[in-house]
């Protein structure tokens, strides 16, 4: 079983870069193909080198439906030069998987898909597969997987619009997030969601010497420079009109479960962060800041010189990209309005600036108080001893908002670990979380059959 998991990992499925799109496509046909040994009824639909794979499995009449949804494409690995083993030559090491991809997310579809195995007719006892026969799960299970999760979910949003039957199921089940800790499953009761783009300033026709003309040219990097510190305070407050009115506050009782929860502050900054300081709204506590307030980071600047040795020049464009995470009430579309309002406002008027977005996503707010929620606490409860615990996460998975469109529960239950390094150098799955996640999804299979 690791040596399937170690060759979907080897594929370098990085859905961004055009270079390695046969490789999204290869990944997609790898795990079709395993599923169509599983006997799902596997389709490539959208795209031809980023399809999503929509796999059906046999039928079993009057048992309730489970959708899974996962990606199979992956960040780019790089800083390369910070690996210690190349990213996609997976490699164990201390009971570990170290690959891009591992922990997000093709080792955790990988340990659904094996649940899905495991708990089959045919294997000794395990599921009824009543009136199917042989090989028959204990639950009509659908399979989602799209190749696109990284970059903004083009294929299977445009899917959903065009064919939204797809969304009925009586649980959706998302494995593409963390424990809250070592030994401590998590449901996200909410995922904040993206705005992301670039911000484009032109000030003269072309790059200038800045002897000759410094003094009296306007220089690009500086009107840019300008601008981003206009969006954001020093201490941590962005500047955009209207943004802070439509936050809604998390209640009380979410958040004083949150204080619950062990967390040290000193320990977050120092071994996960590693940093001398944590910045943002200091009179917020820190997981507040994290789920459930905005944020906005600059991702990367370019334009000018910043090659090897000195250029004297007065760039004459500069841009950067930067996105707004997005917590509930705000819109992907809304801030993208307010941003670009925003940023005309800062724009001096001898200089160019435009913005295009690139991707976003709306956040979304789960309620856990139903069935399938019990039957998952249950799962973990016999895998794990513990329930899982109901926190939030930063992070965005674009489709989410759309997955639960026809009413079904969205079950945001992963087993990664919050040292696993997503797209980072480095980036693991521990194996051990990789088995516990076949024997929990495995069990949340059979007692959303009624298999208790
Ligand atoms: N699996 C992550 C999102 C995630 C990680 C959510 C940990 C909660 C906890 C997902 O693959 C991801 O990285 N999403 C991107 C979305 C973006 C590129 C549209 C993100 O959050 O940056
Ligand atoms: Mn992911
Ligand atoms: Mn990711």
């Amino acid at each position: 079983m690791q040596e399937e998991l170690c060759t979907f990992l080897a594929i370098p499925s990085v859905s961004t870069d055009p270079a390695h799109y046969p490789d999204c496509r290869r990944a997609a046909e790898w795990l079709g193909e395993h599923l169509e040994q599983l006997r799902c009824a596997v389709e490539y639909i959208g795209s031809e080198t980023h399809p999503v794979i929509s796999a059906v499995g046999p039928a079993v009449p009057g048992k309730p439906t489970v959708l899974v949804y996962g990606h199979y494409d992956v960040q780019p690995p790089d800083p390369l030069d910070e690996w210690d083993t190349p990213p996609f030559e997976p490699t164990v090491r201390d009971g570990n998987v170290f690959a891009r991809g591992a922990t997000d997310d093709k080792g955790q579809v990988f340990a659904i898909v094996k649940a899905f195995e495991a708990v089959r007719a045919d294997r000794a006892g395990a599921g009824t597969g009543a009136g199917a026969g042989a090989g028959a799960p204990p639950v009509n299970v659908r399979f989602l997987i799209e190749g696109q999760e990284e970059t903004g979910s083009d294929v299977l949003s445009e899917l959903l619009d065009r064919e939204p039957e797809r969304v009925e199921a009586d649980a959706v089940l998302v494995s593409d997030t963390p424990y809250y800790a070592p030994g401590w499953p998590a449901v996200e009761t909410g995922l904040r969601g993206i705005c992301y783009g670039e911000i484009t300033v032109r000030t003269a026709k072309s790059d200038l010497h800045s002897g000759l003309y410094g003094g009296a040219a306007p220089n690009a990097h500086e009107t840019l420079v300008r601008i981003l510190a206009g969006l954001k305070s020093a201490n941590g407050r962005i500047r955009i009109p209207g943004l802070y009115d439509a936050v809604a506050r998390p209640s009380k009782r979410e958040r004083d479960g949150w204080k619950k929860l062990p967390f040290k502050e000193r320990s977050f900054m120092r071994d996960e962060v590693g940093s001398k300081a944590l910045t943002g709204l200091l009179r917020y506590p820190v997981l507040e800041r994290l789920w459930a307030l905005p944020t906005l980071d600059i991702h990367g600047i370019s334009g000018g010189f910043t090659g090897e040795g000195a250029k004297t020049v007065i760039p004459a464009q500069a841009s950067a990209k930067l996105s707004l995470r997005l917590v509930p009430n705000l819109t992907y579309k809304k801030v993208a309005r307010q941003l670009t309002r925003a940023v005309k406002a800062l724009a001096p008027k001898y200089a160019d600036v435009k913005i295009d977005f690139i991707h976003g996503a709306d956040p979304v707010l789960v309620d856990t108080d139903s069935r399938p929620f019990e039957l998952i606490d249950q799962a973990f409860r016999e895998v794990e001893g513990r329930d899982a615990t109901r926190t939030r996460s930063g992070g965005s998975i674009p489709i989410v908002s759309e997955l639960g469109k026809a009413g079904a529960p969205v079950i945001l239950s992963g087993i990664g670990l919050p040292d696993d390094r997503l797209h980072a150098p480095n980036e693991k799955i521990n194996l051990e979380q990789v088995w516990k996640g076949v024997r929990v999804f495995g069990r949340f299979f059979q007692l959303m059959s009624g298999n208790g």
